[in-house]
């Protein structure tokens, strides 16, 4: 069995949510959310190695609210980068090869224990695995114009039954990540996927869960509360 490592990717500003911190170290009933992130984590696979990729200013911060918290879950501190991709390149220097690594958003506390654990399963078998949700919105492709209003993309129509919306956490043998991470960055590499995709390592697809909702604005709090209450 492979050991799981998993990059927890914390190091955005959040500035969609419009609060004075990050959205990752905003409390919901009583607790940090990268907290609860990365302990929902560490319940479904209880040997994890956990990576945190903070914002550089904000790394004093974590560390006081772990020590004040008595949140004593081993973690690696890494410091983030200017995007996304950037912050989980710096995270997988620290990871080793031979792993499988899980890179999961610092903001999506709720992903069950048991989609970690069918995740980790599949992983001892195939190269990446991606949870996706089918669409149930009908989607629209459509671009902002410089004055900000949105016009149609004249011939471009999307296929809803095409169309699935990819979700953390993302799957990878670490040593294929790693490689796939050190070619350039490109604007499209929103998730891990488009990274690994792009170097040519095949894609496993999974079923990911409504209720692994990635808070970023201030109504997935409300959202958020509501989930935790059930
Ligand atoms: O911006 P977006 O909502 O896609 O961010 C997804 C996750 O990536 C968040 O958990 C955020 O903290 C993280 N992130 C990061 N480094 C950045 C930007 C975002 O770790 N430079």
């Amino acid at each position: 069995m492979k050991p799981l490592w998993l990059i927890v990717t914390a190091a955005g500003s959040g500035t969609r949510m419009g609060a004075a911190v990050p959205k990752q170290f905003l409390f919901l009933e009583g607790k940090a959310i990268l907290q609860r992130t990365i302990e929902r984590f560490v319940e479904a696979v209880p040997g994890v190695k956990v990576v945190t990729v903070l914002p550089k200013e904000h790394i004093p911060y974590w560390k006081k609210y772990c020590l004040e918290r008595s949140f004593t879950i081993p973690q690696v501190i890494v410091a983030g980068g200017i995007t996304r991709f950037h912050s989980v390149r710096n995270a997988l220097e620290r990871v080793p090869d031979g792993a499988v690594v899980a890179v999961h958003d610092g903001v999506r506390p709720f992903v069950s224990a048991a989609l970690v654990r069918s995740m980790a399963e599949t992983m001892q078998s195939c190269r990446a695995l991606v949870p996706v949700l089918p669409s149930t919105d009908t989607l629209k492709a459509l671009s902002a114009g410089p004055d900000g209003v949105l016009a149609t993309i004249p011939g471009r129509v999307l296929d809803r039954s095409e169309v699935y919306g990819a979700q953390t956490p993302q799957m990878f043998l670490s040593e294929e990540l790693k490689a796939a991470y050190s070619q350039a960055f490109d604007t499209s590499f929103t998730d891990d996927a488009s990274v690994a995709e792009r170097c040519g390592i095949p894609l496993s697809w999974c079923e990911g869960e409504r209720l692994n909702i990635k808070i970023t604005r201030p109504e997935d709090l409300l959202l958020a509360r509501a989930i935790l209450s059930l």
